[in-house]
């Protein structure tokens, strides 16, 4: 890390340039997404500052979200993803939008399985009591950036073993011939609170959009109820506008 000379070199408080020598080496990559930032201690050392100096510019970093403190395990580099633009009036699936950026997906799974539906769920996807539905509970990532949990409940008629659904959802809908054609969505703002903001690795309170999609076969019939948490720094959802006839 190019911190030496920081007491030396020009006008303004240390911790300002602290923090600024730490922001090019994250932003230039030269410390990495996931990388531990060093003890307080020896960065204090190596700086020659003190640990106050040292834990405001830290600070400083975490409240603009290049630097995330997870309890008990240390101060972690985030790389500051780009905003993705996402059309708000195609149907589009999670992989295939990423896929589309060159970025590659994987998920760890918070939930997975058959359950009886909830009052929610049975009115949402006009189930009956008895029914079996799949519910699939994802952190979403893309080239190992947690970008979105998704929570998606599907009728077990179209997802009868969960556990065999490994990556795409809508690939699994399509080898069932119910893939959804239509689909309405409603996002509302929010703030992101733990445990999603660590899973998601944003400071709590961050900005989100949450999301729920509501989607539907040729028929009518409801395949999909989606609620979805993103971050709000990583997506714009941009929506084409025609005067009404
Ligand atoms: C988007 C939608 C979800 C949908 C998902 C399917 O993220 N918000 O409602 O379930 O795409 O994505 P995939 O096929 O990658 O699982």
């Amino acid at each position: 890390l190019p911190l030496e000379g920081l007491q030396s070199g020009g006008a303004g408080p240390l911790y300002l340039k602290l923090r600024q020598s730490l922001e090019e080496a994250i932003l230039s990559g030269k410390l990495n997404h996931g990388d531990a930032l060093p003890p307080e201690r020896d960065l204090a050392d190596y700086a020659n500052v003190s640990r106050v100096t040292v834990r405001k510019a830290v600070d400083d970093l975490v409240r603009d979200g290049l630097l995330v403190r997870r309890h008990g395990s240390g101060t972690f580099v985030v790389r500051p993803v780009s905003r993705v633009e996402q059309s708000l009036s195609r149907l589009t699936s999670f992989t295939e939008d990423m896929a589309r950026r060159g970025l590659n997906t994987r998920a760890e799974w918070l939930e997975r399985g058959l359950f009886h539906p909830s009052p929610d769920e049975m009115m949402t996807l006009g189930l009956a009591a008895d029914a079996l539905v799949a519910r699939l509970g994802r952190l979403r990532i893309a080239d190992d950036m947690p970008l979105a949990i998704e929570r998606a409940c599907v009728s077990a008629e179209f997802v009868p073993d969960p556990l065999a659904v490994t990556s795409s959802l809508y690939a699994a809908l399509e080898k069932k011939h119910a893939r959804p054609v239509r689909a309405v969505q409603r996002i509302s703002a929010c703030n992101i609170k733990d445990p999603d903001a660590s899973m998601l690795g944003v400071p709590v309170g961050a900005a989100g959009l949450s999301i729920e999609r509501v989607s539907y076969l040729a028929s009518g019939r409801v395949v999909e109820f989606t609620r979805s948490l993103y971050r709000g720094d990583t997506y714009d959802f941009v929506a084409e506008l025609t005067i009404p006839e």
